[in-house]
């Protein structure tokens, strides 16, 4: 082996959750194989969307967050997750805050195909 390979990143979890306080705004804290890992702070209620060519993981690190379906909620707590097939309709929900890390193509736009307040284009993802 040469001395030429990039030297791996240990990412602290909590050390990047303290940069910031926005509320469902993803930040990107790595990418691999075209795909992003971001940090999201969720509280209240996120908007129904789906995403048409993208699955969509979401991890829970503190908090409790209820995933919202046509046919009915799941609730993650932490340690827990769970992948939201593409195509299919999906609304976040959390009655307190609650942190979590998505991971997903570095293509997804936040909200899908709906324009919201929350919208934030891919390219525009604050990486931290
Ligand atoms: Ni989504």
């Amino acid at each position: 082996m040469t001395g030429k390979q990039p030297r791996p990143v240990k990412v602290n979890i909590a050390d990047k959750m303290a940069r910031f306080d926005e509320i469902y705004s993803p930040k990107v804290i790595a990418e691999l194989n075209g795909q992003f890992v971001k940090l999201v702070k969720c509280l209240g209620e996120y908007v129904w969307h789906a995403h048409r060519n993208e699955d969509e993981m979401f991890f829970v690190v503190n908090g409790s967050l209820r995933i919202e379906f046509r046919d009915g909620p799941v609730t993650l707590n932490p340690g827990e997750f769970l992948v939201v097939p593409r195509g299919v309709e999906h609304r976040p929900v959390a009655d307190e805050l609650c942190e979590i890390i998505i991971f997903e193509p570095a293509s997804v736009r936040n909200t899908g195909d709906v324009d919201h307040g929350y919208t934030i284009e891919p390219n525009d993802l604050e990486h931290i």
